[in-house]
């Protein structure tokens, strides 16, 4: 059990160089089973997450090896097709290996993926797209067992751009006769940090980061060296932390368009933001403004991943804001526990709604999930006094060395392990 103690009211002040993303990472690693090439990955994150993924890739017969931020694998000697339920269980994103071992393998043996319970998270549109590449799938006790002779290119409708199911498309796709075209297709950055990564590996790929994508042929190449995107939920999160304590800082290595609603909702709050490319300058003197209206929405739109700790950095801003989620039924279990600090949140049906309070009063507060627990740690460094965030691990899963991260920036913020 990880113990966050966190001391608020400090200024957050320096430089924070922004973690590589898990998002993207995740998917890359699936696709590097597809051609048995040797494979480095530069800027990836030390997470669970990502450990969770390297352990896939052992049981299934690579050599994959982390060494700080650098991932080599080497998948020319595949064994299996097929994830134990135990592996399965510790991330959602294992699901996306379904699409890469159908393509490599011309079959796919797993059971419904983990990851944080923000409602429920079906994968049908993953399991229909597979089916309409030509994949025969069975449902049976939990288990999903998809087989392939052979998978022809097609053209797929997503009637929800799914990321998940987009990614999943994109690996299997590399395996079939002819092109595919995905129509409503996700847009978010990672989906097209994918794309840059199979075009490297061999594969053409037009139109990543448009609803429309079409994958080609797929000549895999020997050696494919990588540097993955950095994160913009990380990156969204430090800025939600400096705008709630207070504090200037830097944000570098994150495309800025990358988070740009994020930052827009930031400036609207009274931020003072100066954004390049890859360098993001945030400076607030903690004294917010509440926003109106905030809606969760497939990329361009506001990020569900940025809602909890936008809500977070808003819990003291002078007037209502009215937070709408829809892209997950139950992303709103961070609520009960900001409550505690005393955060004036009122929850109706998809929407929440944060009247700002003149003050937050530390309080011991248990993380319920990933998002949700980084929320609960921005919260903390705008409370008075000290804040204890109880975590089994979730924020583990996507933050890297975040306690660190912090620290550097002058929070007054310990992590202890408690048996
Ligand atoms: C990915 C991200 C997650 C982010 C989410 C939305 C990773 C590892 N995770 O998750 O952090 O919050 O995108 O930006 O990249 N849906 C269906 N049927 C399906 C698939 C999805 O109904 O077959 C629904 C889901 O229940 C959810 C919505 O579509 O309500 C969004 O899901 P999706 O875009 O697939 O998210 P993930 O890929 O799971």
């Amino acid at each position: 059990m990880d113990i966050w103690h966190i001391r608020g009211g400090r200024r957050l002040e320096g430089i924070y160089r922004v973690q590589g993303s898990k998002n993207a990472s995740l998917p890359i690693l699936a696709a590097s089973i597809l051609g048995g090439a040797e494979i480095e990955l530069e800027n990836v994150p030390q997470l669970r997450d990502i450990d969770a993924a390297l352990r896939i890739l052992r049981h299934l017969g690579c050599k994959a090896e982390q060494k700080n931020n650098l991932v080599y694998i080497k998948s020319n000697d595949l064994t299996r097709s097929s994830i134990p339920h135990e592996l399965m269980l510790e991330m959602r994103s294992s699901v996306i290996f379904m699409g890469a071992l159908l393509a490599r393998c011309g079959e796919a043996r797993l059971s419904p993926p983990g990851g944080c319970r923000l409602g429920k998270r079906p994968i049908d549109l993953h399991l229909a797209a597979l089916r309409k590449l030509g994949a025969e799938i069975e449902e049976r006790g939990g288990d999903i067992h998809c087989r392939a002779k052979r998978l022809r290119g097609t053209e797929i409708r997503l009637p929800f751009p799914s990321v998940g199911a987009t990614e999943n498309i994109l690996l299997a796709a590399t395996a079939a006769e002819g092109e595919t075209v995905i129509r409503g297709a996700a847009r978010e950055p990672e989906i097209e940090a994918l794309a840059a990564y199979l075009q490297k590996a061999g594969c053409r790929i037009a139109g990543a980061g448009t609803d429309t994508v079409t994958i080609g042929e797929y000549r895999p190449a020997d050696y494919v060296r990588h540097r993955v995107l950095a994160d913009r939920i990380a990156a969204s999160t430090v800025a939600c932390a400096a705008a709630a304590a207070g504090g200037e800082v830097e944000l570098r290595g994150a495309e800025s368009a990358h988070f740009s609603t994020v930052l827009h909702f930031l400036k609207r709050a009274g931020c003072d933001i100066i954004s390049e490319n890859t360098c993001v300058r945030l400076r607030s003197d903690g004294c917010l403004n509440a926003v109106g209206r905030v809606r969760t929405e497939p990329y361009p739109g506001f990020p569900t991943d940025a809602q909890p700790v936008l809500m977070a950095a808003l819990l003291k801003a002078r007037g209502c804001t009215e937070i709408t989620e829809t892209i997950f039924e139950n992303r709103f279990r961070q609520v009960p526990e900001l409550k505690r600090l005393g955060a004036d949140i009122r929850l109706c049906d998809r929407s929440a709604v944060i009247r700002g309070v003149g003050r937050l009063t530390g309080a011991a507060l248990e993380a319920t999930d990933l998002r949700g627990g980084a929320a609960m740690i921005v919260a903390g460094l705008a409370a008075e006094g000290e804040t204890l965030v109880r975590d089994t691990g979730h924020i583990r899963r996507g933050y890297e060395a975040f306690d660190r991260c912090l620290r550097d920036l002058g929070a007054d913020v310990r992590l202890g392990i408690e048996p």
